[in-house]
């Protein structure tokens, strides 16, 4: 990844599907004076993604993406991060796994946030999982994202205690509170060593 150099902020892509927490705590950082990246671009496979809603209600760049046909969303997405100059792209809850060209291509440029303990939980339902396992702690973890699906090197993690009353959509709601926490932070330490 290029230095940081003197105030230059290092362009990002946040890819989304839905929601847009993940989205919003990433772009209230980028705002910061002194952060260390400029979010310039949102890509999406769902143009009725509530996620892009808020990115062009704060007029951040949108590429929607047809993924009819993986191999030509993928171009087109290459396309788009090469013309805005993408260094740094992440997943924030966008639900097509990336090939393993498209992954090689951006080596430790890609970053997701995953809500569980990884290793333990990796793919759907998480919550529900942990909770038929009355697991003691969950959680929610940064990490790159490699070629193998949720299993890429950890960048930070963050734990919870499950409690007696809690549902999948109570642990959700909890977990989802310290992911939009830990995100900004794992890209600070993951921009901080370069
Ligand atoms: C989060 O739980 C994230 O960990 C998972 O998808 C969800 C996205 O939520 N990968 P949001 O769209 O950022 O609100």
């Amino acid at each position: 990844m290029e230095k940081l150099i003197g105030n230059n902020k290092i362009l990002t892509a946040v890819f989304v599907s839905g929601r847009g927490t993940n989205l919003k705590s990433i772009h209230k950082y980028s705002n910061k004076k002194h952060s260390k990246i400029n979010l310039k671009l949102v890509v999406s496979d769902k143009l009725n993604a509530k996620g892009i809603n808020y990115a062009k209600k704060n007029k951040i760049k949108v590429k929607i993406v047809s993924y009819k046909n993986k191999i030509n969303a993928e171009k087109q997405i290459a396309k788009s991060l090469r013309e805005n100059n993408i260094q740094l792209i992440c997943l924030a809850g966008f639900m097509k796994i990336l090939s393993k060209n498209f992954v090689k291509k951006f080596k430790n440029r890609i970053l997701n946030i995953h809500p569980s303990l990884l290793p333990k939980y990796k793919g759907l339902n998480t919550h529900e999982r942990v909770i038929k396992n009355k697991e003691k702690f969950s959680g929610c973890t940064v990490h790159f994202v490699s070629e193998k699906l949720d299993s890429g090197k950890i960048i930070l993690q963050k734990k919870i205690e499950l409690l007696k009353s809690d549902s999948p959509r109570s642990l959700e709601k909890r977990v989802l509170n310290l992911e939009n926490k830990l995100y900004p932070k794992a890209i600070i330490k993951v921009l901080s060593r370069i």
